[in-house]
C-alpha cells in the first residue's frame, strides 16, 4: 500500500464549527486517507480553556489555550482558523501564514477586513490561503469562482449568503412564526453568529460580499464601503404583500462593476416568484456570478450549519496540503 502523507493541523476554536470539524475528522479520517493519502491528525486544539478542548472530544495533551505553541511548532503543517471575529483570528493567521502554515478559515470578518494583507503575507510565504467555508458554507464557491475567474471578467455578483437570515424570512413567510421565534430556532440549529446581530443587521452578509467582490476585482473592496441594511425591520405585513404580488422578501446580497467602479449593496428586497432566489429557503443560499463568457452561473446549496461548513474547511485543508500556495488568491490593497 502506499506510504499515507501524516498531516498535523491546530484547530483554532472549539465553538459549533470547531467542534463539527473535530467530529468530522475523528469520523471521516480512515475514508479520507484511503482517498487522498492524506492521514489528518489533529495536533493541537485551542479553547479557553483546556476543559473546552475535553468537551470538544479530544485529549488533553491536544488543549493549547494560546495559538503561540501550535505557531511554534514545526510540525503544525495547517492552521485551521474557527475562532471568529476581527481581532485576534486576523493576527493569528498573519503569524502562522509568516511561519510557514498553511491557513484555513471559516472567518469572514477576518478576511474581509484584510484581505490583502493576508493574501500578500501567504503569498510571500508560498502559503496556502483558503477560505471556502467563509462564504456559502458547504457550497464549493470559491472551487468555482477560481474557475470561472481564470477565463472571465465578473462585473456581477448577487444573491442570498446569510443562512440565518434566510431561515428567518422563510419561516415567518410560510409559518407566519413571529420574529425571535424564528431566531432562536436558527440559534438552536448552529446557524447563527455568536453576537446574531451580526446576521440580522446585514454584517455577515456584507463581509461576505466584500470577500466575494474582491475576488472578482482583484482588489480589496471593505465592508464599510457596503450599503447595508438588515431585517429586523421586515414586518409581517411587509412579507404579506410580498406574497400577494406573488414573491417573497429575501436579504439580497449585489455587487455591479461599471467602469471600474464597484456598486455594493445588502438589503431586504422583494423577489419576483418566478426568479430561482425566490425558492431559495431555510438555511440554503444561492449566489449568482456573472461572467463575460460563461454568462450567469448559479451555486446553490446550504449555506450555514455545522455540517456544511465543516465539509468545506475538511475540503480546503486538503486542497492546501495538494496544491498550497498556488490556490491563495492575489488581492491587491484597496
Ligand atoms: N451566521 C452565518 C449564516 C453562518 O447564517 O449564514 C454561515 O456563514
Amino acid at each position: 500500500m502506499e506510504q499515507l502523507k501524516t498531516v498535523n493541523l491546530a484547530i483554532l476554536g472549539v465553538g459549533t464549527i470547531g467542534r463539527a470539524v473535530v467530529r468530522l475528522i475523528h469520523e471521516q479520517s480512515d475514508r479520507i486517507a484511503e482517498q487522498t493519502g492524506i492521514q489528518l491528525t489533529i495536533r493541537y486544539a485551542m479553547a479557553r480553556s483546556i476543559e473546552r478542548v475535553k468537551a470538544a472530544g479530544l485529549r488533553p495533551e491536544q488543549a493549547i489555550t494560546s495559538a503561540e505553541p501550535a505557531l511554534a511548532d514545526p510540525n503544525v503543517d495547517v492552521v485551521v482558523e474557527v475562532l471568529g471575529g476581527e481581532e485576534p483570528a486576523a493576527s493569528i493567521m498573519h503569524a502562522a501564514l509568516e511561519r510557514g502554515k498553511h491557513v484555513v478559515t471559516a472567518n469572514k470578518e477576518a478576511l474581509a477586513k484584510h484581505f490583502a494583507a493576508l493574501s500578500a503575507i501567504a503569498r510571500a510565504n508560498n502559503r496556502a490561503l483558503l477560505f471556502e467555508a467563509s462564504v456559502g458554507g458547504g457550497i464549493p464557491l470559491m472551487a468555482s469562482l477560481r474557475q470561472i475567474l481564470a477565463t472571465n471578467r465578473v462585473s456581477q455578483l448577487r444573491g442570498i449568503v446569510n443562512g440565518t437570515t434566510n431561515f428567518i424570512l422563510t419561516q415567518m413567510a410560510e409559518h407566519s412564526t413571529p420574529y425571535h421565534e424564528a431566531l432562536q430556532e436558527a440559534q438552536r440549529l448552529g446557524y447563527a453568529e455568536p453576537d446574531s446581530t451580526a446576521d440580522v443587521e446585514g454584517y455577515d452578509a456584507a463581509y461576505k460580499l466584500a470577500i466575494l467582490a474582491s475576488l472578482a476585482a482583484k482588489k480589496q473592496i471593505h465592508p464599510e464601503n457596503i450599503e447595508r441594511i438588515g431585517i429586523t425591520q421586515v414586518t409581517p405585513e411587509e412579507i404579506a404583500e410580498a406574497r400577494r404580488r406573488g414573491g417573497v422578501i429575501k436579504l439580497l446580497a449585489q455587487a455591479t462593476e461599471e467602469n471600474g467602479t464597484w456598486r455594493l449593496r445588502v438589503a431586504p428586497e422583494f423577489v419576483p416568484g418566478d426568479s430561482l432566489l425566490a425558492h431559495v429557503r431555510l438555511n440554503f443560499n444561492a449566489i449568482e456570478v456573472t461572467g463575460d463568457r460563461v454568462g450567469t452561473v448559479v451555486l446553490y446549496g446550504q449555506g450555514a450549519g455545522p455540517l456544511p461548513t465543516a465539509s468545506a474547511i475538511v475540503s480546503d485543508v486538503l486542497d492546501a496540503i495538494r496544491f498550497g500556495g498556488a490556490l491563495t488568491p492575489a488581492i491587491a490593497p484597496a
